[in-house]
């Protein structure tokens, strides 16, 4: 019999809010190109994270999230050539606190309830505080918890072994729950129970093991864990 599941550890962007709910006012601020502006930033933004991790020395440490989030929007900007003036960078910058929920994000987690609901992410805890205290998911999330405590990113082993500290529990009695295929592939690899919320479809990841559960929204979740 596998353990049953008694935590869920939820990746913040991409999983529980959409990273792309921005595009209206990249749209704005950039006509006909606010799409590919947030994909170009987004992606940019994640491949300085693994950039940074694998250049850090004592002399010149990891970035944290919220300083590469800034670099790659600015390399989006340069890359596609957006006129843009300081004041609407900043305003789309400032609107990373404010992305919202999926749809049935907040149903998600109260459902998952009582066991415990938290968030593991590469976010500071100064992006991440603000982002959920302003959304409808800030009563069903139990802890925050941000990379930074392991001075890493994800994949790192490091970074889920947080989860595994705070919630006392054996690894494969957590739920780890990621949009991203590569951050539900390292959590397989680290031994949690994974779920990839595979919205658009994708093929699957080749270079780590399968996750347990691929599923199209966080929706399906609660009735595969009640089973
Ligand atoms: C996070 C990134 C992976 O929230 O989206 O950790």
């Amino acid at each position: 019999m596998p353990s049953p599941i008694r935590a869920f550890v939820f990746d913040a962007y991409g999983t529980l809010y959409d990273v792309h709910s921005l595009v209206s006012l990249a749209e704005e601020l950039a006509p006909h190109q606010g799409v590919l502006l947030s994909q170009v930033w987004r992606a940019k933004q994640l491949e300085y994270t693994w950039l940074s991790a694998l250049m850090a020395t004592p002399a010149h440490p990891r970035d944290d999230f919220a300083t590469l989030t800034a670099r790659a929007l600015d390399y989006a900007i340069a890359k596609l050539m957006i006129p843009l003036r300081e004041h609407d960078r900043e305003r789309l910058f400032a609107a990373y606190r404010m992305l919202a929920p999926y749809p049935d994000a907040a149903e998600t987690l109260s459902r998952l309830a009582p066991r415990k609901r938290v968030i593991l992410s590469n976010g500071t805890p100064e992006m991440l505080k603000p982002l959920v205290a302003q959304s409808p998911l800030e009563p069903h999330v139990d802890d925050i918890l941000s990379v930074d405590a392991a001075d890493a990113y994800k994949p790192a082993p490091a970074v889920y072994q947080l989860a595994v500290d705070r919630l006392g529990l054996a690894r494969e009695e957590i739920a780890f729950v990621s949009a991203n295929g590569w951050d539900a592939a390292g959590a397989k690899v680290f031994g949690f129970t994974t779920f990839w919320i595979n919205r658009q479809g994708l093929p699957i990841e080749r270079h780590a093991p399968d996750p347990d559960f691929i599923v199209g929204t966080l929706g399906h979740i609660p009735a595969i864990v009640s089973v």
